[in-house]
């Protein structure tokens, strides 16, 4: 879609769009680190009172209020800032549409590390994100602080997509949910609180698994969603499941990875198992839709051998490790079109 649009548009504001496209994001990650819309909810502040009450100096912050209205995240009216409707779904913390940790992990975890972008290139190699060595799988894995934080983050980009898979896919037919690398266990949450004769396990690294147990515990579901730490790649998947999840994972690791892991799931799954697959799906020739494309460049930032997945790459690990009945649904009516999520579903 970009490719097209860049062909077409021979104007010079498409070239500044793009190029001014990383202080857009800084605005908006900065208001969120100083925790504007949440100063300002339900209030209309001037910039005075609103520089008070962040213990910010108001000449600066006036600029950085401004630039917020530019980009529709505030509104000014006779000298008062206020949240707008935008900012007011996603970035008022508790809300269930929240994504302000999300922005906080870009901040944190992404926007200096897209600097390095050249060298990345020129070497070939990614760079850690959270620490001196190791990708970002490896630090989430042993770090409780880092885990907790990139969970965070990635709890509120699955909210969406989890109340989609649990709308169009219907899990009433199935016992037990193997949740491979199941984060926060958002997704076996909700599917196991639609569906009250599922259990589920979320399998994942141990820091990771006592965050889902908090998230877990807050629902009320202990007895029937379990947590089981430990390694996908290198533990036995633990027993009883008639349909795997596997959420975000194969674009951590490189396709001999994956191929293992799809493999792994289909030895696991009894006849007539199910597997779902989630990912934001880039295109066969890779070149779009955008976000996708940003999500392979940020995984060769942040992660030794991981990549956005095609349609076609991932069918074809299915129908190789034997999976029928492969079929590929959009997850774009809940959790919009931006992302191009999707899921692939295989049978045993
Ligand atoms: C991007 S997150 C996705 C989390 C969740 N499935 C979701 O969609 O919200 C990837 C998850 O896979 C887990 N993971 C990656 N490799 C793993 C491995 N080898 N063993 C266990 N968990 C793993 C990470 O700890 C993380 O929780």
């Amino acid at each position: 879609m970009v490719a097209k649009k860049i062909s077409t548009n021979t104007s010079s504001d498409r070239i500044m769009e793009i190029a001014t496209g990383f202080q857009l994001s800084k605005i908006l990650f900065t208001a969120v680190e100083f925790d504007i819309f949440n100063i300002l909810d339900k209030k209309q502040l001037t910039a005075e009172e609103t520089a008070k009450k962040c213990c910010l100096p108001i000449r600066s912050l006036k600029r950085l209020l401004n630039g917020a209205v530019a980009l529709g995240l505030l509104r000014l009216r006779k000298g008062k800032y206020s949240n707008t409707m935008l900012s007011m779904k996603y970035l008022l913390k508790g809300n269930p549409e929240y994504i302000g940790d999300l922005m906080t992990a870009y901040n944190g975890m992404l926007y200096d590390k897209w600097g390095s972008l050249e060298d990345v290139i020129r070497k070939d190699k990614y760079q850690p994100v959270f620490g001196p060595t190791g990708d970002i799988i490896d630090n989430i894995s042993t770090k409780p602080e880092t885990a907790r934080r990139a969970m965070m983050a990635q709890h509120n980009y699955s909210v969406k997509p989890a109340q989609e898979i649990i709308k169009s896919f219907d899990f009433s037919k199935h016992s037990m949910l193997l949740d491979l690398g199941g984060g926060t266990g958002v997704f076996s949450i909700m599917a196991a609180k639609k569906n009250r004769g599922l259990k589920a396990i979320v399998f994942d690294f141990p820091p990771t698994c006592k965050i889902a147990q908090d998230m877990i515990l807050m629902h009320g579901l202990s007895d029937r969603v379990k947590t089981h730490p430990g390694n996908i790649l290198k533990d036995r998947f633990p027993e009883g499941a008639d349909i795997i999840l596997i959420s975000g994972v194969l674009d951590g690791y490189n396709e001999r990875n994956c191929i293992k892991i799809i493999r792994k799931a289909f030895d696991y799954l009894p006849p007539g198992g199910t597997v779902i697959i989630k990912e934001s799906i880039i295109n066969d020739d890779r070149t779009g839709p955008i976000f996708p494309v940003l999500f392979s460049l940020a995984l060769l930032l942040e992660t030794e051998g991981g990549n956005a997945r095609s349609r076609g790459e991932m069918t074809q690990w299915l129908k190789d490790a034997g999976f029928k009945k492969i079929k590929h649904d959009p997850l774009t009516e809940i959790s919009g079109k931006f992302r191009n999520l999707g899921i692939l579903t295989a049978v045993k």
